[in-house]
């Protein structure tokens, strides 16, 4: 199985009204990112939450916004704990052409530190050194369904600032799911 799959799906439209949430400014750090979470509906229209139920099956209960600056990257992560880390994602990314997302092996040696983050729930994080590198995509697609229970970076090496909307599954319905049902659920758009 891949640590992720590029989706053939229509892009994805926004509210009436959407905007951007306002980004501070550059602290002047490697590592200057920032991230909002929103209800599904005040990101994505009707018409694309529609789609995700009849055709993949799949609704979704919250979204992330992440945001990371050009030349900057995100410390090495799962989403969540090692006891409860969220599975996958579905992200719309915009303006991120050319940045990377690594894959690292987990060890036994380093289970990872927990650090809380946006939302204030906790990450399980890792030194780059203590990990070794499993996989590399290049982003040159901006619909993607990833993994995120296995550690990750993003590094944004494009010459613009990343958005990327991910979408979470509903947790009493799909957050159970393991990551080959969740790529069976997608697999006429893969
Ligand atoms: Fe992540």
């Amino acid at each position: 199985m891949e640590y992720f799959y590029k989706l053939k799906i229509p892009g994805m439209g926004h509210p009436p009204g959407f905007t951007l949430p306002e980004v501070r400014p550059f602290d002047g750090s490697q590592a200057d990112t920032d991230s909002w979470i929103l209800k599904v509906e005040d990101l994505m229209d009707k018409k694309t939450i529609a789609f995700f139920k009849k055709e993949c099956h799949l609704i979704f209960d919250k979204c992330y916004i992440f945001f990371i600056r050009a030349g900057c990257s995100t410390n090495i992560h799962i989403d969540g704990t090692a006891r409860d880390a969220n599975v996958w994602a579905v992200n719309f990314i915009q303006n991120g052409i050319g940045s990377k997302i690594n894959w690292y092996n987990k060890t036994k040696v380093h289970p990872g530190t927990s650090e809380p983050r946006c939302g204030g729930s906790l990450i399980d994080t890792w030194e780059e050194k203590d990990l070794t590198l499993a996989r590399t995509l290049t982003v040159n697609h901006d619909k993607l369904l990833i993994r995120t229970d296995a550690p990750h970076k993003v590094i944004n090496c494009s010459d613009n600032s990343r958005w990327c909307f991910s979408f979470r599954g509903n947790s009493r319905l799909h957050k159970i799911k393991s990551w080959d049902e969740i790529v069976k659920s997608f697999k006429k758009y893969i």
